[in-house]
């Protein structure tokens, strides 16, 4: 007897699902040993001529009614109604997957009790790294581990905007809108190029980490619309890329969180991970750093990794599995954001005349002079947050800008 699935959004992934399963439905039928059927597609829109077009349905209610359904694969984006669909389908007993960071980041925790308790499952595969395996890593892979660190290249937007500013010259503005015809950027790319998008993928792997689970909203989070060709140059100085990274690590015992442009150091290897490829670096007590690098973003890509994960419930029984439930953070267990510390690139206006007294500043860290800017860059030793703005701001010369570096 078939399986019988529902597609809930036929946007850029959900039509992508449907082709991973059209085009590897032989060689995904023989592993999973059983016929595969994809009887509904919900979607607002008709979809005149498509060969699926007489799978459209506009009513939620036909597709949670049916008992022949027992999975559905909710790729709608947006939390509402993709949260509540997806909760009426577990609470009628229907495992749900889904590629949508949103819903998982800021529900997740709820939506995976809900399924413990109605014997069905809630898997995301595809809400961090695109088409990555990383989610499935952390919860099964890494469990022997105590889990130090973890910091990732996790918007496959914002990275390819960088990597054509810098390869190529091309501007902001032609470097989104290459990546939105490409199927990359999400519906309202402010979420991308400000830094939400990876603010909900570093919260999701923080839980996976730590066992708990931030709100996106209340993690300090910059995106990229600040960073200039002059400071790509001065982190090149100093044998550096420029890169939006998610960092998340375990301070004095609490969850620490964020997401900010980085200094990367040539010698890690997310610096070397460019255009729409994500990458993240997990740093364990056991295995050391691991390295996980794919595709961000993209329709196939994120598509195959959303029907592993419909493997996944195919193959097991959801009874048999004990997923994992996270904790809603609260004051006791997340960390201030201004005990956290790193090292930083801080560029100021001046002259090469200024290097020695800012050097002194800084406790004798390295200067760079870039007299064609008219600016002086130094790199500090690793402070606290609260130590690096108050050294950066009583410093002699006009502040540009702190950006901190990931090593
Ligand atoms: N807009 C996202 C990105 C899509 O660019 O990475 C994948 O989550």
């Amino acid at each position: 007897m078939a399986i019988n699935l529902a597609i809930l959004g036929f946007g850029v992934i959900g039509s992508g699902v449907a082709e991973v399963l059209t085009e590897n439905k032989a060689l995904i039928e023989s592993r999973i040993g059983k016929e595969i059927n994809i009887k509904y597609i919900l979607d607002l829109r008709e979809f005149k001529g498509h060969p699926m077009e007489h799978l459209v349905v506009h009513d939620f209610n036909i597709i949670l009614n049916d008992p022949e359904v027992s999975v559905v694969a909710e790729m709608m984006g947006g939390s509402h109604p993709a949260y509540d669909f997806s909760k009426a389908c577990i609470e009628a007993g229907k495992s749900v997957v889904t590629s949508n960071k949103e819903v998982v980041a800021n529900f997740g925790a709820e939506l995976q009790h809900l399924a413990s308790e109605h014997g069905a499952r809630y898997l995301y595969e595809a809400s961090v790294g695109g088409g990555i395996p990383i989610i499935r890593p952390m919860m099964h892979d890494l469990q022997s581990n105590d889990i130090l660190s973890v910091s990732g290249i996790l918007n496959g937007t914002t990275n390819y905007i960088l990597t054509q500013m810098i390869e190529n010259g091309v501007s902001f503005e032609n470097a989104l809108a290459d990546a939105q015809a490409k199927g990359y950027a999400e519906k309202n790319p402010s979420a991308d190029v400000d830094g939400l998008d990876a603010a909900r993928k570093i919260v999701i792997l923080a839980a996976l980490a730590f066992g708990t689970i931030l709100r996106p909203d209340d993690i300090h989070v910059e995106g990229i619309t600040s960073l200039t060709l002059d400071d790509v140059r001065i982190a090149e100085a100093f044998s550096s890329s420029l890169k939006l990274i998610g960092h998340t690590e375990k301070v004095d015992g609490k969850v620490l969180c964020m997401v900010s442009p980085r200094v990367v150091p040539k010698q890690n290897p997310l610096s070397g991970v460019s255009d729409v490829f994500n990458g993240v670096l997990v740093d364990a007590n056991m295995v050391d750093k691991v390295m996980f690098y794919g595709r961000g973003a993209g329709k196939l890509p994120t598509a195959s990794a959303v029907v592993a994960d419909l493997i996944d419930v195919w193959q097991t029984n959801p009874a048999d599995v004990k997923e994992v439930v996270w904790t809603p953070a609260n004051a006791e267990n997340v960390a201030d954001f201004s005990d956290y510390a790193c090292r930083s690139l801080v560029i100021f206006r001046g002259n090469a005349d200024s290097a020695p007294a800012l050097s002194a500043h800084f406790g004798g860290a390295e200067v760079k002079a870039f007299p064609a800017l008219g600016m002086l860059a130094v790199m500090t030793d690793k402070m606290t947050e609260a130590k690096a703005d108050a050294r950066s701001e009583s410093a002699s010369l006009p502040l540009v800008k702190r950006i901190r570096v990931l090593d």
